[in-house]
């Protein structure tokens, strides 16, 4: 059976992101069950509606890759409890321009880190309002991960055993979830 095509979207440009750290860790530990791709969204412009006729190359690229996955994975930093401006603005170029969203009927899912103590719950809570009003389709569950220094390791691999555990069921989650809205072959092909 063909892999989903999985769009991971960090909402970090930050060079030694442990959002980016936790995104390539849960790559590694779905063990190839997803064809993973990650979007670049820190050369996306300041969103500004005057430059939508026709939309920056990069944003043009970023619209394309949304719109070729099967799956998106959300893995967010919380910024004074709420989305990065950086994740945001990559959203607003992604349903623009009016009439052209790249964004409805995604199968996505959601998952962040930081090193406080309810991690990026709150900012995780603002992005599902954000994408439910653009007509993705959410995965339930929770999924706030403290980070610790030692969390993952050189190899990208999770040290801690049982937010392991917790992350593999979380990644089979999702590719139950991506089957659900995963067009059959004949259908697909037609
Ligand atoms: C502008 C700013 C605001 C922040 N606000 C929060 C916050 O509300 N909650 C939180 O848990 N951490 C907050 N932090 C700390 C981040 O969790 C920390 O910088 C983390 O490394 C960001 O993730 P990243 O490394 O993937 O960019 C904030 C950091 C910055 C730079």
């Amino acid at each position: 059976m063909a892999k989903h095509k999985l769009g991971v979207i960090v909402g970090s440009n930050r060079r030694e992101s442990i959002n980016r750290k936790l995104a390539q860790a849960l790559v590694r530990l779905s063990a190839g069950a997803f064809e993973a791709k990650f979007f670049q969204i820190d050369d996306l412009p300041m969103y500004n509606q005057d430059r939508e006729q026709p939309v920056p190359e990069p944003v043009a690229r970023f619209k394309a890759e949304i719109e070729a996955a099967d799956a998106l994975l959300f893995v967010t930093p919380e910024h004074n409890r709420s989305i990065p401006a950086v994740l945001k603005n990559a959203i607003d170029w992604g349903a623009r321009p009016y009439g052209k969203t790249s964004w409805p009927d995604k199968p996505a899912a959601v998952i962040g880190t930081s090193g406080g103590a309810i991690s990026t719950a709150v900012a995780q809570q603002h992005l599902r309002a954000v994408l439910g009003n653009q007509g993705l389709h959410l995965m339930g569950g929770e999924a706030y991960i403290q980070f610790k220094p030692d969390l993952i390791d050189a190899q990208s691999e999770v040290t801690d055993e049982t937010v392991r555990k917790f992350l593999k069921a979380y990644l089979d989650q999702l590719a139950g979830f991506a089957g659900r809205f995963a067009q059959p072959a004949a259908v697909a092909a037609a």
